[in-house]
C-alpha cells in the first residue's frame, strides 16, 4: 500500500482505475439518430423498489444533452469479446454505430447483440456533482443474458472473468494438491 497526493486529475483518475468494474452501453434513437456512449461508472443496486441503476456522466459530454431526451434508454452490460465495440461506441471520430449488430427496444432504447445483459431504462433523475452529473435511471424492462461473460475494466484494460476464474482454480488445485 502507498500513499499519494490527489494534486491533479491524472492522479486521481490513476488512483480510481484500481476500481474494477463492468462496462456498460447506454444509448437510444432520438429524432431518427442513433446516441451513445460507454460507461464504467455504470452500477446497479441504487434502489430496488423501483429498480434504478445509476452511471455518472461528463459534464462536457456532446452525447448526454441528446440521449437524456430519450423516451427509453438502453443499457447493455457489454460481454466478453465487445472490447471493439466498447471503444467504437467511446469514440470522438468514428461513426458509433456503424457495421454495430443492435437490437431495438421500446422507445427507442438501442440494445448491443450478444450481451450479458439488456435494461431498457427512462431517466429518472440527474444531480450535478463536481465534473459530471450523477444519472439515476428506472429500470423499466430487464433482459438477462444466456450467460456471456460480461467484460470486466481494469486498470484501463478488459479483463476476462473466464480467465481470473481458471487462473483461480489453478490457484485452488495447487493448493489443494499440496495440503
Ligand atoms: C472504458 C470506457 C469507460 C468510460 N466510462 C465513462 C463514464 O463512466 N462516464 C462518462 O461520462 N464517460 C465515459 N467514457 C467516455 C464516453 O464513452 C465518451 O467517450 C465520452 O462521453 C465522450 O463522448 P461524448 O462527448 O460524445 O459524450 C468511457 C470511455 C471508455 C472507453
Amino acid at each position: 500500500m502507498r500513499s499519494m497526493t490527489i494534486d491533479s486529475r491524472a492522479e486521481i483518475e490513476s488512483a480510481f482505475a484500481g476500481f474494477p468494474s463492468g462496462v456498460a452501453a447506454l444509448a437510444a434513437d432520438v429524432s431518427g439518430a442513433p446516441v451513445g456512449l460507454v460507461s464504467t461508472s455504470f452500477t446497479v443496486g441504487v434502489s430496488f423498489e423501483p429498480p434504478q441503476v445509476l452511471f455518472s456522466v461528463q459534464r462536457s459530454s456532446r452525447t448526454w444533452p441528446t440521449l437524456r431526451r430519450a423516451e427509453r434508454i438502453g443499457v447493455s452490460v457489454l460481454a466478453r469479446g465487445h472490447e471493439a465495440v466498447c471503444m467504437q461506441l467511446a469514440s470522438r471520430s468514428r461513426d458509433r454505430f456503424a457495421g454495430l449488430d443492435i437490437t431495438r427496444g421500446e422507445g427507442g432504447a438501442l440494445l448491443v447483440s450478444d450481451a450479458a445483459m439488456w435494461l431498457e431504462c427512462s431517466l429518472h433523475n440527474e444531480l450535478d456533482s463536481g465534473s459530471h452529473t450523477l444519472v439515476i435511471l428506472t429500470v423499466e424492462r430487464v433482459h438477462v443474458g444466456d450467460g456471456a461473460e460480461p467484460l470486466v475494466y481494469h486498470h484501463r484494460g478488459f479483463r476476462d472473468l473466464a480467465r481470473i476464474a481458471s487462473a483461480e482454480s489453478r490457484g485452488r488445485a495447487a493448493v489443494e494438491a499440496a495440503a
